[in-house]
């Protein structure tokens, strides 16, 4: 696979992230033993085999786990620590976080956002993060005390870049302008049944702050899986099985044309954007991850391009 720099960093990262969500099988830590720890192992390595040399994390991914289980494989792949670029994230809440009876909710706080640092530090067994990310804005922002804290991790070497996730331009704005040193990255929901990003300023701003835009979710959690294969069942809501059955022949069609296979094709549709999208491939089967990898090796012309967006908008461009 090819590597770019994220954003206007040093960081040389893979045009196709792997995105560490599904790891750990669960959201439940009891239910994360030894036979899932090495199965989620297994998945990093058949990522790190396909070529991705950039994983994406969260605190919150398996209550924790997920980065336990990176932090279990760099034990077995040291050679890892320089080949990847690590990425992760702080700021949800879970409800009964730390105790019993609390909400879910949102914490920008800089002591918290501090310790949450040292926690993914220490799971996942490194001394810095390469791209430390904010996740979900906070309705109690202040971008005041995000700088604080961003600064005082700068200052002590503890992260390389940062970026924001699920961010409006506006509060990126926000926050960018007391901050020292440039956000490099926005990851948000970007795919075929979510286009509003094309629409709503954010990827414009990633064009003019040159933020690299992470597209999280790039098949709807998986709802878009019916229109690479013809076999596969048919999702449950009755708008994903429209826009499914008119994605399907187009992205046959287009994945023949390309030789590479329909999934490579709904990634390379994401990649064709200028601003330089990088999809977080999140399936769990090794087979399909290295599918989805092929990505890298074409890029689509504006015609075929169109025909996607025109298929998964189910009306022509006005
Ligand atoms: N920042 C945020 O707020 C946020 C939110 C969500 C996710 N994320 C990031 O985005 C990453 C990817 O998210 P995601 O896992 O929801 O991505 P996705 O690609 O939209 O969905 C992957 C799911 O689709 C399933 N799937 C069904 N048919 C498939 C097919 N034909 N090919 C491939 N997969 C198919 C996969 O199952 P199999 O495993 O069985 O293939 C897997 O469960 C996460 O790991 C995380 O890093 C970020």
């Amino acid at each position: 696979m090819n590597t770019i720099p994220l954003g206007s960093t040093d960081l040389r990262v893979t045009r196709l992230c792997y995105g560490a969500m599904r790891i750990a099988g669960s959201w439940n830590r009891e239910k994360v033993d030894a036979t899932a720890i090495q199965n989620g192992i297994r998945i990093l390595e058949s990522a790190v085999e396909a070529g991705y040399t950039f994983i994406d994390h969260a605190d919150i991914y398996g209550d924790t786990t997920c980065e336990s289980i990176h932090g279990e494989a760099l034990k077995q792949h040291p050679e890892w620590r320089e080949q990847l670029v690590v990425a992760t994230k702080c700021g949800i809440r879970r409800a009964d976080q730390p105790t019993a009876g609390l909400p879910g909710r949102y914490d920008f706080d800089a002591d918290y956002i501090k310790q949450s640092l040292d926690g993914s530090l220490q799971r996942l067994g490194l001394d810095r993060i390469d791209l430390y990310q904010l996740h979900r804005p906070d309705w109690l922002a202040d971008p005041a005390a995000i700088a604080e804290a961003l600064t005082a991790i700068h200052a002590a070497g503890k992260v390389r870049y940062f970026g924001v996730s699920n961010f409006r331009p506006s509060l990126v704005s926000a926050v960018q302008s007391v901050l020292p040193f440039p956000l490099v990255s926005n990851q948000v929901e970007i795919h075929l049944r979510r286009l509003a990003v094309f629409e709503d300023g954010t990827l414009d701003q990633c064009l003019e702050k040159k933020m690299t835009p992470l597209a999280w979710s790039p098949l709807a959690q998986g709802r878009l899986g019916a229109s690479l294969d013809e076999n596969a069942a048919l999702p449950k809501d009755p708008a994903d099985v429209e826009v499914v059955e008119r994605l399907r022949p187009i992205l046959r069609d287009i994945a023949e044309a390309y030789h590479v296979s329909p999934l490579a094709v709904v990634m390379a549709w994401l990649m064709r954007h200028p601003s330089g999208i990088i999809p977080i491939v999140g399936t769990t089967r090794p087979e399909a991850i290295k599918a989805a990898a092929q990505a890298d090796t074409i890029t689509l012309d504006r015609v075929s391009w169109y025909r996607i967006l025109i298929a998964a908008r189910g009306r022509n461009m006005e």
